[in-house]
């Protein structure tokens, strides 16, 4: 690979008008430089309110590479510390989730209350005395913690826009997804599923709004589930997979006519391509469906529960750690190993004042799109891998991101809309808030 030493100088010229350079993928210089200039300072999905929901409760994930508690106090504060011991660093929680009274170090005994105040040293008089007093052993906070209807973000920068601004318009699909929840309850629910892959972060922040690659990378599972008759009659399940599988065989002019906007900070959303055309053709309206639109309905009265239910929005993505599917009720936190290696952790959201089967619905759609064992998903990380492979290649330096370019339409809300459905203006928008980020 041409060297291309991360300076500021270097960073800019690796974006030009509908291309970027490969070294933004392969160079563990430049991943480092990400690490600390954007998951170091970006607002990053953490999780769900309802993931610490009672008071004693925490939650642990990584920002970046940096291991951080969500927790609850037992007066009901939230609190996002740093998992990391403040006597000789060790990483002090180690569960996903679960509920504790203290947080213990598991290699002198350190204890800490879930708002991080140190709370008790073994053997004090070895300090003549309890250290600490000062606070100065308490855990150290990630500087700001906000949250936008339920979900909590942090950033490990003191400065930087608020979360509403940086949301921005995208903010409106976390609407979608909350709104959708009769009585705007939302919980996470039904377990976690993990992947990996061989590839850049970049990569599946990239693929989920590409509306171009269903028909080429997803081609086996479109014939299989064609194949399939229509009568096999699972327990739900079996019909729900087929479905989503038969979609992404959708013809060219369906994802052409579908919609992609993006915001400032490299956020997008994609319409939605599903349809029940054959049962609204018939004029008919399924009985699980119609009890949901009840229960809607009593939230939000009939008028606006037409809206909400009418709102076609598929894969929103939060630049850089977050994609979620607002209809579907799955969300997905991206986090970056190595330059080469991501992990990605889903969930799959229950709404509990709607018909339950829509919940079992929504985690046999988990397993077609998120489930490590998917048919769909498993096309997506081997063409990772494969782009990965392919960009460390001397076959050329540049990666063509041109697609719709010069045919952005600006809307009246602060967003701008791709020319058609299949313009990469969703990666132009990404790596636009890329170069802002690390080019500070
Ligand atoms: S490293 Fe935590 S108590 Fe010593
Ligand atoms: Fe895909």
């Amino acid at each position: 690979m041409d060297s291309l030493p991360p300076s500021p100088g270097d960073i800019a010229r690796l974006v030009q008008p509908g291309r970027v350079h490969r070294a933004a993928y392969i160079d563990p210089a430049i991943f480092d430089l990400e690490m600390r200039l954007i998951f170091g300072r970006a607002w990053l999905y953490l999780c769900h309110e309802s993931q610490v929901a009672e008071p004693g409760s925490f939650f642990t994930t990584v920002m970046g590479r940096e291991p951080v508690i969500v927790s609850r106090d037992r007066g009901g504060a939230l609190h996002v510390l740093f998992n990391r011991c403040t006597h000789r660093g060790a990483k002090l929680a180690t569960d996903e989730t679960g509920t504790a009274k203290r947080f213990v170090c598991c290699y002198h005994g350190w204890a800490f209350e879930l708002d991080g105040k140190l709370a008790e040293v073994p053997l004090p008089e070895g300090y003549g005395g309890m250290p600490g007093a000062d606070g100065s052993l308490d855990l150290v906070r990630v500087p700001r913690v906000a949250t936008y209807r339920g979900f909590i973000f942090a950033s490990r920068a003191k400065e930087g826009p608020s979360l509403s601004d940086w949301l921005g318009p995208i903010a409106s699909s976390f609407d979608d997804m909350v709104d959708r929840a009769p009585g705007g309850v939302l919980e996470v629910a039904g377990g976690v599923s993990r992947h990996a892959y061989d590839g850049n972060w970049k990569l599946v922040i990239e693929n989920h709004n590409d509306t171009l690659h269903p028909r080429f990378v997803h081609a086996s599972s479109v014939a299989a589930a064609r194949d399939q008759s229509d009568a096999v009659h699972s327990d739900g399940a079996g019909e729900v997979q087929i479905k989503q599988m038969r979609q992404n065989g959708a013809p060219a002019h369906v994802w052409e006519a579908l919609g992609i906007w993006t915001t400032e900070w490299g956020h997008s959303f994609m319409g939605d391509y599903h349809t029940d055309a054959r049962m609204a053709a018939r004029g008919e309206e399924d009985p699980v469906e119609r009890e949901y639109r009840e229960a809607l309905e009593k939230t939000h009265g009939a008028e606006r529960a037409r809206e909400i239910m009418g709102v076609t929005r598929f894969n929103s993505i939060v630049y850089p750690n977050l994609s979620f599917m607002s209809r579907f009720r799955q969300l997905r936190v991206v986090q970056p190993v190595s330059v080469n290696r991501t992990v990605v952790v889903t969930y799959t959201f229950r709404m509990p004042l709607a018909p339950e089967r829509m919940f079992r619905d929504s985690i046999a759609f988990a397993n077609v799109v998120n489930g490590a064992g998917s048919l769909v998903l498993t096309d997506d990380l081997e063409t990772y891998a494969r782009v990965q492979d392919g960009l460390a290649s001397q076959g050329g330096d540049w990666v063509d991101v041109q697609r719709g370019l010069g045919g952005d339409q600006d809307e009246a809300n602060g967003m701008l809309r791709g020319q058609t459905g299949t313009s990469e203006i969703h990666l132009r928008a990404q790596f636009a808030a890329w170069q802002r980020w690390m080019t500070p």
